[in-house]
């Protein structure tokens, strides 16, 4: 099922651009299609493929089930709660939907926690395979069948599609065309920095002001002071990116002016 269209699996969707403009494909497996598919027909998502840029495919995993009732998962061996999905079902669907350049992706709360540099490694490629499990987990040997494990963050879900939708939401933003490109150049983490505040009207809010230097009309003086802002938001909320990070000799100078404002606070 197309995510856009609304048409069937084999269809596909019918961009408003040239076909032959798609930079990436998306085949989303998954046992709940229709979990994905209002997600990804709205805002941005929708704009990417409405724009040609991305094509998404959500595909039902039990089309390729096993006997009259097209079962994908059984009990684990061994004893235990909980069902498994069945390597069968997924290694049939793989087998149709692979190509030589695609990149299998399994969402699972043990795999490599998402990133903003994995997201924008896999908006590098051509045609990506979301896997989204459901039950227990996936049977042991399903793993051996894909390129890569995602997480989302460190809890629980109840099965990928969620993940699958953060995955996809995170990467169709970064294609050349879906958004302004200056917005996903300063947005937090792209710089390896959370953003700076940002403010709009009024100028005055239950007498909250807006920093004078935003409405001096100053570039100069508005870039610098973005960047200490969010060099001293890094510094109070996620430490953990500066200390993995080059900094350049203004950055350096201005983390110095925030130490320093910190400090001349606590006198
Ligand atoms: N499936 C269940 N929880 C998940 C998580 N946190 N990330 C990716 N897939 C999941």
């Amino acid at each position: 099922m197309s995510a856009r269209s609304g048409g069937s699996e084999a269809e596909g969707r019918q961009p408003e651009a040239a076909a032959g403009s798609t930079l990436l494909e998306i085949d989303v497996l998954t046992l709940f299609p229709a979990m994905l598919e209002a997600p990804l027909a709205e805002s941005i998502p929708g704009r990417a493929q409405d724009r040609g840029l991305a094509a998404v495919r959500i595909v039902d995993l039990r089309r390729w089930g096993l006997g009259r009732h097209k079962s994908v998962d059984d009990y684990t061996y061994g004893g235990g709660a909980g069902m498994v999905l069945r390597p069968e079902p997924v290694a049939a669907a793989l087998d149709e939907l692979r190509r030589p350049e695609s990149t299998v992706v399994l969402l699972d709360p043990g795999g490599e926690v998402f990133s903003q540099e994995r997201a924008h490694d896999l908006a590098e490629r051509s045609h990506l395979i979301l896997l989204c499990p459901r039950y227990e987990g996936v049977d042991e040997r399903i793993r051996s069948m894909v390129d890569a494990e995602v997480s989302i963050g460190d809890y629980v879900l109840s099965g990928g599609e969620i993940p699958a939708l953060v995955v996809i939401d995170a990467v169709l933003r970064l294609l050349p065309g879906a958004i302004d490109a200056e917005s996903t150049a300063e947005e937090s983490f792209a710089t390896g920095l959370l953003e700076y505040p940002q403010y709009t009207r009024p100028a005055e809010f239950r007498g909250m002001t807006v920093p004078a230097v935003l409405t001096s009309g100053h570039h100069e003086q508005v870039r610098r002071w973005r960047l200490k802002e969010s060099l001293r938001r890094t510094l109070a909320r996620r430490p953990d990116l500066l200390e993995g990070r080059a900094l350049t000799g203004e950055e350096a100078g201005l983390l110095d002016e925030v130490r320093g404002d910190d400090e001349a606070g606590r006198k």
